[in-house]
């Protein structure tokens, strides 16, 4: 194995994304979403009804929620005493995938075995309760069209699910159905909802004036409130903004997707998302190497950027690398993250010049989750300046409200609103 310092130039350079490179894509994809708006079929976003507004804040109960949609499937059950106030009650958490033990999330798995593995979870939260009865929400982090919040039918798998049998179909229903096997009649899915959507709900739940949620962790995405310029009753819109279609990709990009599970879809949820990053690092590594290395988790890319990596990175490429080579592997990794957030910028500023307009930009709160985003500071960094970068002084006025939780809190909100 040996180093190639033109190739490594010509990597880090590759994952570049220019000022004017940044400026077109907010353009790009507000027009995209405008289309996506008035049901154009060739946009590559199609707006998804959520068939929810924004909650008062003085929503109450208790409920069971689940969340499923990345890596870990949690079940809550979640207070809500209104006035933006709740509570936590208990929690159980378990991965989709244990090697050599289970997998729910492969093509190997069947859906009948990943409903009866929610409800399994659902249970243990409960703690084997049967009796009381409990609304739930779920929150179910896929493309899915919906006729009302109680339910929705899955568009297609993304983030690498692949589970036969559960794309057409309706979710809550076989939920319901999984429930029931398990003797759980008590526990009845009343709403389903993106995870971006609840996150938005979680967000305006407890604070004024959030104009959009949005998820950076496995998958990427965002949502907002539409207002069908004052013709129709204001609903929450769940964008897809994964699935953007219209940003260059270069050739770790192209390889990436041809061996991705849906070749051509989420185009820039592959550039952005914690989920494809370190398969991307891995591409251009393996390039500058001339050998083919696994894909590196986003925790190690975190620590390759933070100078952390040496002893990892020789390790994966023998103990040849010398320190120049560990500092370009690193410049590597940033360019791979620094792209991400400032695509991720240019989606937040082009919704943001959809709900807005033309005009200045005043005070407007990005309610932001994920685990991603939480712990890879250059990214909050990289977008904070990208936001400044488009907007200049008025880039100060978009505040980046860092929310925890959203999902659960969410879910229970939507349960709230829509009642029995
Ligand atoms: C899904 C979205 C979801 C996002 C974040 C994407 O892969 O398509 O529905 O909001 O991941 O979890």
């Amino acid at each position: 194995m040996e180093w190639n310092g033109q190739k490594a130039r010509e990597a880090i350079e590759s994952f570049a994304f220019g000022p004017e490179e940044l400026v077109a894509a907010v353009e790009v994809f507000r027009s995209e979403m405008e289309k996506g708006l008035q049901g154009s079929a060739d946009s590559t976003l199609k707006p998804l009804p959520s068939y929810l507004g924004l909650p008062t804040g003085d929503e109450q109960g208790e409920f069971i929620t689940l969340d499923f949609g990345g890596t870990n499937v949690r079940a809550e059950h979640v207070r809500l005493f209104g006035g933006g106030q709740y509570e936590l009650a208990a929690r159980v958490a378990k991965p989709l995938i244990v090697p050599g033990r289970y997998n729910h999330a492969g093509h190997g798995s069947s859906a009948e075995g990943l409903f009866n593995f929610l409800a399994e979870i659902i249970d243990a939260v409960l703690g084997g309760n049967h009796q009381t009865s409990y609304r739930l929400g779920h929150t179910f982090s896929f493309p899915s069209t919906q006729d009302s919040p109680r339910d929705a039918k899955l568009i297609s798998w993304t983030k690498e699910l692949a589970v036969p049998d559960v794309e057409g179909r309706w979710v809550n229903e076989r939920l319901n159905d999984a429930l029931l096997r398990r003797g759980l009649s008590n526990v009845r899915p009343t709403a389903i909802l993106n995870d971006t959507v609840a996150v938005l709900l979680a967000a305006a739940y407890q604070w004024d004036g959030v104009a959009i949620g949005s998820i950076y962790a496995t998958g990427f995405n965002a949502c907002y409130l539409e207002n069908f310029g004052g013709k129709k009753t204001p609903m929450i819109m769940n964008l897809e903004a994964g699935n953007f279609g219209w940003l260059d990709q270069n050739k770790y990009d192209m390889a990436l997707d041809a061996t991705s599970e849906k070749e051509g879809a989420q185009t820039l949820e592959k550039m952005v998302s914690g989920r494809y990053l370190g398969a991307l690092f891995s591409q251009a590594f393996g390039d500058i190497l001339g050998e083919t290395f696994p894909a590196v988790t986003g925790e190690d890319l975190c620590r390759i950027i933070q100078g952390d990596g040496a002893t990892f990175l020789r390790r994966m490429a023998g103990n040849s690398l010398t320190d120049k080579q560990i500092e370009e592997s690193a410049a590597l990794a940033e360019a791979i993250v620094r792209r991400s957030a400032r695509i991720a910028a240019a989606v937040y500023v082009g919704m943001l010049r959809h709900i807005l307009g033309e005009g200045i930009i005043g005070v407007q709160n990005i309610a932001v989750e994920g685990s991603f985003f939480t712990h890879m500071a250059i990214a909050r960094v990289a977008l904070r300046d990208a936001l400044r970068e488009i907007l200049k002084d008025e880039g100060e006025n978009v505040q980046l409200l860092h929310v925890t939780g959203g999902a659960s809190l969410g879910a229970a909100i939507a349960a709230a609103m829509i009642g029995d």
